[in-house]
């Protein structure tokens, strides 16, 4: 059996509503666009949410609006995409990368505190493969230190914190419209937050900072003239992404409790392989399970790497857990220990989960990680 390691649910209807935008001859950012952003906002509890090219220039925007330039810091999980780092560079600030909690995986409030230096501009914490991090204490941090707070809510579209939805909490979130992600646009990313001022020079920051957007010149009565009052980027989103968007929107509440389903049944079943640690579950939160994510510990008969390269071998694609930044060539500059984040990128991979995955193709999966990391040992 071949299964693929993650895969969009799509419905079907879709290509017929891309296909009537297209038709309108209007695909570049316009209408559409503006009704994701309502959308999306009303979905997670945000007054605003802008649109973007994805989670990577959304995170940039998000930290260029609140001030983030050369010569200041960022604390952020060095155990995430190298976006999360990339973004904070992308502004000519340097990202400080501080430990995780090793239940969690996500950013430790206390290691984060222990980062701060009169340079510190921003913490981002991640709400690692959806699972939101300890926002109350961080956001507690931000007070107390005077410092903006940014999620990357890459992975977290629909994931809630004490019973409030992720985007609805912060003062910036950014989510993630990437197809390995809960939903997808193909490509693309959103802001939420709550100041409409700060969304207004968002959404200008995101098309050259120009004065009018396309939308308004097109229906203008009269000759516009626009003007440039800053500089700015092209992080725009099509229309035709938009539609896309608006239909995965209606397809969320099933997605995520068709990963819950399944990440309950691995959990459930990992109970009897002692060689595999199944996800923390903490009682403050509601994930979206974009990823499942396995420890693999000292009683496995083989290691994390071997236990993949077999699986693929079964037809079974896994990925290696959540990357460590600081240990990247990219970042061999930074010369930082960070013990918990070490370990997890070392121990941890991550099982195919997507929401059409059946429970046929499930089994096999749990079938063939016995077979490995259980008889092989015997
Ligand atoms: C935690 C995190 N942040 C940022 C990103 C970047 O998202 P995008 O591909 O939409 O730029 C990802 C994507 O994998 C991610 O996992």
């Amino acid at each position: 059996m071949q299964i693929p390691f993650a895969k969009p649910h799509f419905t079907g209807q879709e290509g017929a509503l891309v296909a009537e935008v297209i038709a309108s001859g209007w695909v570049s950012q316009g209408p559409k666009v503006r009704e994701f952003e309502q959308a999306f906002a009303a979905r997670v509890g945000a007054a605003e949410a802008v649109a973007t090219t994805s989670c990577t220039t959304a995170l940039q925007l998000a930290l260029y609006v609140i001030g983030v330039g050369p010569g200041d810091e960022v604390i952020v999980p060095s155990l995430s995409f190298i976006a999360t780092a990339n973004s904070v560079w992308h502004c000519g600030a340097t990202p400080v990368f501080a430990d995780i909690d090793p239940d969690t995986y996500n950013l430790d409030p206390d290691a984060a505190e222990r980062a701060i230096t009169e340079r510190t501009k921003a913490i981002m914490p991640v709400h690692q493969v959806g699972l939101p991090a300890d926002m109350d204490r961080l956001l507690d941090l931000g007070e107390r230190y005077a410092i903006n707070v940014v999620e990357d809510a890459a992975c977290a579209v629909g994931a809630t914190y004490k019973g409030r939805p992720i985007g609805s909490l912060g003062p910036l979130a950014c989510f993630s419209l990437h197809p390995r992600k809960v939903i997808t646009t193909g490509e693309g990313g959103m802001i939420t937050l709550n100041d409409p001022q700060v969304a207004g020079r968002l959404r200008k920051l995101r098309a050259h900072a120009m004065d009018v957007s396309d939308l308004a010149r097109h229906s203008a009565k009269d000759v516009v003239i626009e003007s440039y009052p800053e500089r700015g980027w092209n992080s725009r989103m099509t229309d035709m992404q938009a539609q896309l968007g608006l239909c995965q929107l209606e397809e969320l509440d099933w997605i995520l409790e068709r990963r819950r389903a399944l990440a309950e049944r691995y959990t459930r079943a990992l109970t009897h392989i002692p060689s595999l640690v199944a996800p923390f579950e903490p009682d403050y939160a509601l994930r979206t399970w974009q990823s499942y994510c396995v420890r693999v510990n000292g009683r496995s008969p083989i290691g994390r790497t071997e236990l993949m390269r077999r699986l693929l071998r079964d037809g079974i694609p896994t990925r290696r857990g959540v990357m460590t930044i600081h240990q990247e060539p990219a970042y061999a500059d930074v010369s930082v220990s960070l013990p918990h984040s070490e370990a997890a990128a070392d121990d941890v991979i991550m099982l195919p989960l997507f929401p059409d995955m059946t429970e046929q193709q499930q089994d096999y999966v749990l079938e063939r990680l016995v077979s490995h990391a259980v008889a092989v040992a015997a």
